[in-house]
């Protein structure tokens, strides 16, 4: 049974949810599921923008029987080619063999890797800049290399001022029936999942998403149809402001995330009392997180999220404990930068944590680590409580110069 929603009078949403999947990219942890978007466009050529995740292909073939009926699918734009959109694209041409792809020259090789079909048959090739009549609308296409794969590019319905915006303004998070973001409660119940999605799947590809938010600048966008969650048609520039700050690095929030990694609970005494020192020199938006107990995907997120961060870990066999230096490795990895930092260490022999800490964050760019460090052996003793105060009032005063 089909489950389609009708954006306008010739669009069509026919994507699907799934709540099934524990981890997406078996990567991602998504306890409110996820949703793959696909569009058809119904005019006198009838298009289909993008597939689905082959999970929910029986949903999504329901879905689009139903919306063409007994119209012909004339072409399949592909704006991306990870198998959340693509994995359906051999059956689409088994169903509807008349349909040609229109996709740029560099989704041409992954369409045969991941397909046995003849490809070269069935191709549109598109550039930048170049059109495509459908009868009454008229498509445009907008390359996006590595917004999140090289081959990205983005569609723009010039006639309806409709943005297909591939996987940038996505987000984790199953559709609950509602399809626009006016309709639900985006900033309380799914900014967090779109900022853990953005950082955490596009986030190392900054540059690449500066360069495509400085081209959407120059399109009157009515509605931004992404491939995951809500569709936008107000309010748009919100979202937009927050992609600006994500994808510059810039910090979202004058904000502290203390993350700490502790076996006994030593470490995290040290961070609890660190919190209640920055509480006292007057700092508000501070979060303490486990590295142990938290998945990096939202450490990551908050690290974007936040102006300041502190990193307090054990010294583990003459190292860095392990959850820390995935940690650090994680946001080196996803390019973060722009940030202050303070580091803390624990080690009952040999403290070593703030060094290897330091190493990594070394590496990354427009990090400024703070001078004061606290060093603890094996438990925090009264004597340090002067060190750790210091500590706070350095990153109080720097949180607030911000
Ligand atoms: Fe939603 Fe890069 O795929």
């Amino acid at each position: 049974m089909y489950c389609v929603k009708e954006i306008q009078k010739d669009l069509y949403w026919v994507g699907g949810t799934d709540r099934r999947l524990a981890l997406f990219e078996n990567a991602f942890p998504i306890p409110n599921g996820i949703s793959y978007n696909s569009y058809v466009l119904l005019d006198e050529k009838n298009v289909l923008f993008d597939t689905v995740d082959r999970a929910i292909s029986g949903q999504f073939f329901d879905n689009l029987e139903y919306v063409l009926g007994e119209r012909e699918l004339d072409y399949l734009v592909i704006n991306h080619m990870e198998p959340d959109h693509c994995a359906t694209i051999g059956e689409v041409i088994r169903r509807y063999p008349k349909v040609q792809l229109v996709c740029n020259q560099k989704t041409v090789p992954l369409l045969k890797q991941f397909f046995d079909f003849s490809v070269e048959e069935k191709l549109v090739l598109v550039k930048e800049g170049d059109t495509l009549s459908t009868g009454h609308h008229e498509l445009t296409f907008v390359m996006a290399a590595m917004v999140h794969w090289p081959e990205v590019m983005v569609t723009y319905d010039k006639t309806d001022k409709i943005l297909f915006s591939a996987d940038a303004f996505g987000t984790f998070g199953a559709m609950n029936g509602n399809l626009f973001a006016d309709e639900v409660n985006f900033e309380t119940e799914w900014l967090s999942d779109a900022r853990r999605y953005y950082t955490n799947i596009v986030g190392k590809y900054g540059v690449q998403v500066q360069a495509l938010l400085k081209k959407a600048e120059t399109l009157e966008i009515k509605l931004l149809c992404s491939l995951h969650g809500p569709v936008w048609r107000k309010n748009i520039g919100w979202f937009v402001e927050k992609y600006q700050k994500w994808s510059s690095y810039t910090p979202e929030e004058n904000a502290v995330m203390i993350a700490y990694g502790s076996i006994y609970g030593h470490t995290e005494n040290m961070a609890n009392i660190l919190a209640c020192c920055l509480a006292d020199e007057g700092v508000k938006n501070v979060k303490v997180y486990d590295v142990s107990a938290t998945h990096p995907s939202y450490l990551v997120s908050e690290a974007f999220r936040c102006s300041h961060l502190v990193f307090a870990s054990v010294t583990y066999n003459s190292g860095l404990f392990s959850n820390m230096e995935h940690l650090l490795l994680e946001l080196k990895a996803h390019n973060l930068q722009n940030r202050t930092i303070a580091l803390m260490e624990n080690g009952s022999w040999g403290p070593a944590a703030v060094r290897k800490m330091a190493e990594i964050l070394d590496s990354m760019k427009n990090i400024e680590l703070l001078e004061q460090k606290v060093a603890v052996k094996s438990s925090v003793k009264d004597a340090q409580a002067e060190e750790i105060k210091a500590l706070a009032k350095e990153m109080a005063r720097a949180v607030k110069g911000n």
